[in-house]
């Protein structure tokens, strides 16, 4: 049996819209975190012009593969390990996106920076970073909802939880890349584009 996350259900199709409008130029996207790698399957399908790269945790490769053979998509890469906070970024094709979603929050600063920058380094000029997800904002939970899926976050992993858009922002400031667009998602959550 494939794992299926339903929120990849849910969210899918919102994301595909939005992305609609972002990966239109775009050859190749690296997407990190991919989990059960839904996202990759769905997106590949939707934008056949493009080569899609998921990746994860060597634990999330049976599952992923699973999906990825069963897809059958020629433009959608056999998903490969990767762990954000190893030196191992592949480079055997120039991405020219990165995808990630309902990564940051769900691990530790530490980590979530090591995915920002690794992200940043290995983008070519004008590449374009688009992080799906919670975010607070001003110091500010952006919906109750949100403030109670911290907690949740925090109890399972107190390292983890929802980060502020400011403090993202600023860290890809420092590799030259900007927030170019935001988009307002289902659920209280945001699209942010960096480029
Ligand atoms: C909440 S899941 C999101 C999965 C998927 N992107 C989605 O939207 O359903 C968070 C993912 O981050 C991955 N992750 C955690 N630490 C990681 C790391 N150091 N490097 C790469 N991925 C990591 C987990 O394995 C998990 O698949």
């Amino acid at each position: 049996m494939k794992p299926i996350a339903e929120s990849c259900l849910r969210n899918q199709q919102p994301i595909a819209e939005v992305l609609s409008g972002v990966l239109n130029n775009v050859k190749a996207v690296l997407e990190l975190g991919s989990g059960t790698g839904q996202h990759g399957v769905y997106l590949a399908q939707r934008f056949p012009h493009l080569t899609w790269q998921p990746s994860d945790l060597k634990e999330c490769l049976p599952g992923m593969r699973q999906w990825w053979q069963d897809a059958a998509l020629g433009n959608l890469c056999e998903p490969i390990e990767l762990d954000v906070t190893s030196e191992n970024w592949p480079t055997t094709l120039t991405y020219d996106a990165i995808f990630t979603a309902n990564t940051l929050h769900f691990v530790s600063w530490r980590i979530a920076e090591a995915l920002l920058v690794g992200a940043a380094n290995i983008l070519p000029l004008d590449g374009i970073l688009c992080i799906y997800g919670p975010f607070n904002e001003n110091g500010q939970y952006t919906g109750e909802g949100n403030r109670q899926f911290d907690q949740w976050l925090k109890a399972r992993d107190p390292e983890s939880g929802i980060k502020e858009i400011e403090r993202v922002e600023d860290l890809l400031a420092n590799f030259g890349l900007a927030l170019k667009s935001r988009h307002q998602m289902p659920a209280n959550n945001l699209m942010l584009v960096f480029q």
